[in-house]
């Protein structure tokens, strides 16, 4: 299983109270007391905000990430019907999955299916990820020299040829910087072409293989992480001195709610110099923070999420038409959330758009927000 990238609002565990799980037998004896007293504060939930569908107020595309299995969620589908224009699926056009089971033998079945999904419901579709840091070491171990630039020009020939004409963009390599923002990471590929050298020949092979694909950069924290955003800058102007093919910038948006007021809202006028088309490509705001002493109510974490997804979604509104490709959230219910599988999920973050019944969370109206007022 690939392991997550370390993130500053992820690499903590956090000591919020429990979710739904984990309840002691003295708890379940007082459940009803205590079902009483909830019953008394459920009503003091707020009501859902009434949020137009959010494609049809989106200066640009609308996209969501997809997992193959949602396509059979009759609930997810009418959810992503209603609100999005564009997928980029979620894992399963990644090598972890196509590989899986070796260089040899390519499994492109979920992909297809997604590709195929996206062209019957008339949705545009955002490749993810041709090259990342984070996977394919174990498929190219033992590899190396002429065998080794045979797999990785096959692999980018293979993924991107088999998808022209089906997407409309790439994220030909994602994560090239190091977490601190002190330099490029070092990976398998850096190690065979140079740290800048492997994201070179990503690019041109992706360019060789669809010809028509507008072809990303993408990474996380720039906008929060100041170093790793000025990082990330030198990187893409070296890039396009060299005359790599990088016609896009992905700013993953993986939010929290303690990034500073105004520096999002800074850095998107920064990326924004090299005049190319920015993608929004991951958007969720986990409610959790690094802080263990943080007892701050959901209401005021909740607060503090929608005054940073409304900064994003207003610094993006306020990018030349030219420049706004796509605003993408990295899942529709709360429940899809990478932040809400396995143990990490507290079972109280609400980083999505809407909550597991699809009704819209205050981030949907924080983003609209965003939307009708351009910084
Ligand atoms: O669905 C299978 C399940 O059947 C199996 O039992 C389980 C254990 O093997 O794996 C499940 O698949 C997991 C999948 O997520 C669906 O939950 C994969 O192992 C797991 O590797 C995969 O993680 C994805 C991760 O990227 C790695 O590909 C996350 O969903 C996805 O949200 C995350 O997305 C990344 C972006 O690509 C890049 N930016 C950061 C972002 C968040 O980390």
């Amino acid at each position: 299983m690939t392991t997550q990238p370390p993130h500053p609002s992820r690499s903590a565990s956090h000591l919020l109270p429990r979710g739904e799980k984990g309840f002691s037998r003295r708890t379940i004896l007082a459940a009803p007391l205590a079902l009483a007293a909830c019953d008394r504060f459920a009503s003091a939930e707020p009501s859902p905000p009434n949020v137009p569908p959010l494609k049809s107020i989106a200066p640009a595309p609308f996209g969501t990430a997809i997992k193959a299995s949602q396509i059979d969620d009759p609930d997810w589908v009418a959810l992503a019907r209603a609100n999005v224009s564009q997928l980029t699926p979620e894992w399963e056009m990644k090598m972890e999955y196509i590989l899986a089971d070796g260089l040899e033998r390519p499994n492109f079945d979920r992909s297809d299916r997604i590709a195929a999904f996206a062209q019957a419901e008339g949705m545009a579709m955002h490749g993810h990820t041709l090259i990342w840091y984070a996977q394919g070491k174990e498929a190219f171990a033992g590899l190396s020299g002429a065998a080794f630039d045979r797999a990785f020009d096959g692999y980018i020939a293979a993924v991107a040829g088999r998808y022209r004409g089906k997407v409309r963009s790439w994220d030909v390599v994602n994560e090239p910087i190091l977490d601190d923002g002190s330099g490029m990471r070092d990976c398998h590929w850096s190690a065979r072409y140079g740290q800048d050298g492997y994201i070179l020949r990503a690019f041109e092979k992706a360019r060789i293989a669809d010809p028509d694909a507008i072809l990303f950069l993408n990474e996380y924290n720039q906008e929060s992480v100041p170093a790793k955003g000025a990082q990330f800058l030198k990187l893409v102007e070296r890039l396009l001195k060299a005359g790599c093919p990088l016609q896009g910038l992905g700013l993953q948006s993986h939010l929290w709610i303690d990034i500073p007021e105004g520096v999002i809202a800074a850095y998107m006028r920064e990326i924004s110099q090299f005049g190319l088309p920015i993608h929004v490509s991951e958007l969720d705001c986990t409610l959790r923070t690094e802080n263990r002493l943080d007892m701050r109510s959901q209401a005021d974490r909740i607060a503090a999420q929608g005054a940073r997804v409304t900064e994003l979604a207003s610094a993006f509104a306020a990018l030349p038409r030219a420049q706004q490709f796509a605003f993408t959230v990295w899942g529709l219910r709360d429940t899809d959330s990478w932040y809400r599988q396995g143990d990490k999920d507290d079972g109280r973050d609400k980083p999505l758009p809407f909550d597991s019944f699809g009704r819209p969370n205050p981030i949907a109206a924080a983003i609209a927000a965003g939307f009708k007022t351009p910084a």
